[in-house]
């Protein structure tokens, strides 16, 4: 009986499914926190995990171009990263008629590896506690004072721990919301090459229908390569540069894994807000992500459209579309999600016990009366900011356009010729930049739109003022489409940006004048000016409010509850963080469980001949169907596993980060997380909350069975 009750105990919390709240910082891993790492089955010293004076694993992370996680797999510099990741670089590599974005791509030796110009690989050095110098600077200051002695004080540490002679940079990040000071000083190497990606329907397999959704089988995988001189440092891109030797690099396991074994993610997490108040989560469920939700869905529609009609263009816009989508369906979510679990309840709740604490504390007494009172002054301009950012600055000729506004200073405000020239060379190159990936019709439905949705959704007290009532004079009834229509393909056909000639006598002649009457210059300048001149500060006072009252917040947090605040961890800021958890399936809901892998006989069950997201490539299905797994097979599942799910918590920024077993090898890399706990970065959701990964083997099995590559496995050091 006592033996049938101790396992069925085991068996129970075995099953336990909660996920694991925390994003580490790996310098300050308390003994507490690493000794949970180990009581969940890591086999790891803590000099293994983050050392100063040894090759650690920290060594082998990197951030990956300044938005993503990519992990060294090799002693010659290999990087494996995610595709979605990688996708601008594969895209810029891509013409129509070698269409890398499309086939897929496999260097089978170094000389075919593509220089990926923008791209860089920043390392960790170190990391050191500033804190005391900053609060030094900041002494008892307050509100807008602090914080630009903050600032001042941050600049000053950044430039002391950087070096650019030695492609130093250092960056101090504020944690706890101000509470503590940290400087990251990184080592960066920007000679990076395009090593592999596969076809983007196995890249991006399932589109947006999959996106932040499980079950998952998206191969979402890129590799490059680091490059340095040939003295081993740091370099820009020279046909002379060789692999990176690098300190320490992942090995890769091929062994498999089940339910319930450890999982340990390292990364560079972007931002959450865990501390987030009911005001805050109001002001976004009514206003500003429905706001940002609406306007998206719009640019997507017009440039979906143009899209499809030609592979040149979308070629051209698949780039800035995958993540307008991608964070068009995250904020949907969010509120949804942030509506069905009550969040703002919650954090009411939270608010009400922290006051019973806080009355009678001269210091923290009044913060929710003065954090009401703040959102309370700002909710009348939160939605024309979304419309401000989303919208006329979603429209990309009106954010070139609006870019221009520093050659127009340069012309009228300082009238010094060199300032001119060097704005109007600055606004030459932009430009080229932009015609690039620039698609006229998709744009110009795109300007009409916005405006008639700005006219009829903003109120008319903060509009421009005199630019509709000009619409209404010189284009027809502000009611009708047309009208909107007719103004925007009037201003796409009237801009000198858009016509060479007319740009060329610009640049020869630069005038304050000519621009300023420019129909894409004058919208774009009459919507930022409005902005800029009468609610801009009140952002900004706001945002100064907000960012006082939470840093009390989390002070007061910390002394109501010391213990707790021992163990507590800071919110994401796009720093090295570690975090750890389980592969766990889970139940979504009722009568619903998902498993904790996916299989390659998922992806066939999927397929769409010819469709836009559940399409595969002929290559992909030959070996599928023979069922030509070799080495990579799961010994479980007796397939080819391709995507899992851990407890562990990550968010946007953590795309790309390695999936690594209790003995740090590779197994998987992570690159979303679930739709029923996307409200993640403001709750997270014990029960619920997943990371979607891609199984390395997968990964291996794509570049070997598929691409033929087995150059680059050859690289590795494989765990059997
Ligand atoms: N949701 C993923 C992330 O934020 C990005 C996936 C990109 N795929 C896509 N279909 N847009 O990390």
């Amino acid at each position: 009986m006592k033996k049938l009750f101790v396992s069925l105990f085991l068996a129970l919390s075995f099953l336990r499914s909660s996920a694991d709240e925390g994003m580490w910082l790996p310098l300050l891993l308390g003994e507490q926190v690493y000794n949970d790492m180990v009581k969940r089955g890591l086999k790891l010293s803590k000099e293994q995990l983050y050392s100063m004076n040894k090759a650690s694993i920290k060594d082998a992370i990197i951030i990956f171009g300044g938005f993503c996680t990519g992990e060294i797999v090799s002693n010659e510099g290999l990087i494996f990263t995610n595709h979605h990741c990688g996708y601008d670089a594969i895209a810029s590599a891509s013409t129509v008629l070698n269409n890398y974005l499309k086939d897929g791509f496999y260097a089978k030796s170094k000389s075919e590896e593509i220089p990926s110009a923008g791209l860089y690989a920043e390392f960790l050095l170190k990391i050191e506690d500033v804190t005391a110098e900053v609060e030094a600077q900041a002494g008892t200051l307050t509100g807008t004072d602090r914080i630009n002695k903050v600032n001042e004080a941050i600049a000053a540490i950044n430039k002391k721990y950087s070096d650019e002679s030695k492609h130093i940079i250092a960056r101090v990040s504020s944690l706890f919301k101000g509470n503590q000071f940290l400087v990251f000083v990184y080592q960066r190497y920007s000679d990076i090459r395009l090593a592999g990606a596969p076809s983007e329907s196995v890249g991006k397999f399932g589109g947006d229908t999959d996106n932040w959704e499980w079950p998952r089988h998206t191969g979402d995988f890129s590799i490059f390569r680091v490059y340095m001189s040939k003295d081993g440092q740091p370099a820009n891109y020279s046909p002379e540069n060789v692999p990176l030797k690098p300190k320490y690099f992942l090995p890769v396991s091929i062994k498999g894994f089940k339910d319930g074994d450890y999982a340990m993610i390292y990364g560079y997490p972007g931002s959450t807000n865990r501390y987030e108040t009911s005001y805050g989560v109001k002001q976004k469920v009514d206003t500003d992500n429905p706001t940002l939700v609406k306007l998206r869905d719009m640019r997507l529609k017009f440039m979906f459209e143009e899209m499809k009609k030609d592979p040149a263009v979308k070629l051209q816009l698949a780039s800035s579309y995958a993540s307008i989508a991608n964070y068009w369906k995250f904020y949907d979510g969010e509120s949804k999600q942030l509506v069905r679990y009550k969040i703002f309840d919650q954090k009411k709740a939270t608010e009400n016990s922290f006051q019973q604490w806080a009355n009678g504390k001269p210091e923290f007494e009044s913060l929710f009366k003065d954090w009401e009172k703040a959102y309370a002054q700002w909710q009348p301009y939160s939605k024309h900011r979304v419309y401000i950012n989303e919208g006329i600055m979603g429209s990309p000729l009106l954010a070139y356009a609006a870019s221009l506004q520093s050659l127009e200073n340069a012309m009228v405000k300082s009238g010094n010729s060199s300032d001119i020239n060097k704005a109007l060379a600055g606004a030459s190159e932009a430009r080229a930049g932009f015609l690039k990936n620039f698609n006229k019709i998709s744009d110009q439905n795109i300007i009409g739109q916005v405006l008639q949705m700005y006219y009829n959704d903003v109120d008319k007290n903060q509009h421009p003022i005199g630019f509709f009532e000009n619409i209404k004079a010189t284009t027809g009834d502000l009611r009708e489409d047309g009208t909107f229509k007719k103004f925007a393909a009037a201003l796409v056909s009237g801009t000198m940006i858009l016509d060479e000639a007319k740009w060329k006598a610009f640049t020869e002649h630069p005038d304050a004048v000519t621009l300023q009457k420019d129909p894409a210059f004058a919208t774009a300048s009459a919507f930022l000016k409005n902005w800029t001149g009468k609610y801009v500060t009140q952002f900004q006072q706001f945002s100064s409010k907000n960012a006082e009252l939470g840093r009390l917040y989390l002070k007061g947090i910390m002394q109501k509850d010391p213990v707790k605040a021992k163990k507590m961890y800071p919110d994401a800021t796009f720093t090295m963080r570690v975090s750890f958890g389980n592969v766990k399936s889970y139940q979504p809901r009722d009568a619903v469980k998902y498993d904790y892998v996916t299989t390659m006989s998922g992806i066939l069950e999927k397929y769409v001949p010819g469709d836009y997201e559940f399409d595969l490539p002929q290559n992909v299905l030959e070996v599928a169907r023979k069922k030509d797994f070799g080495q990579y097979m799961d010994p479980i599942k007796k397939d080819l596993v391709v995507g899992f799910i851990t407890t562990n918590d990550i968010t946007g920024g953590n795309s790309g980060s390695p999936v690594l077993d209790a003995n740090g090898n590779l197994i998987g890399l992570c690159f979303d997380g679930n739709y029923e706990a996307i409200g993640h970065k403001i709750a997270f959701d014990k029960d619920l909350n997943r990371t979607i990964c891609l199984d390395v083997r997968y990964l291996l099995w794509c570049i070997d069975k598929v691409g033929g590559a087995s150059n680059l496995i050859k690289e590795l050091k494989l765990v059997k």
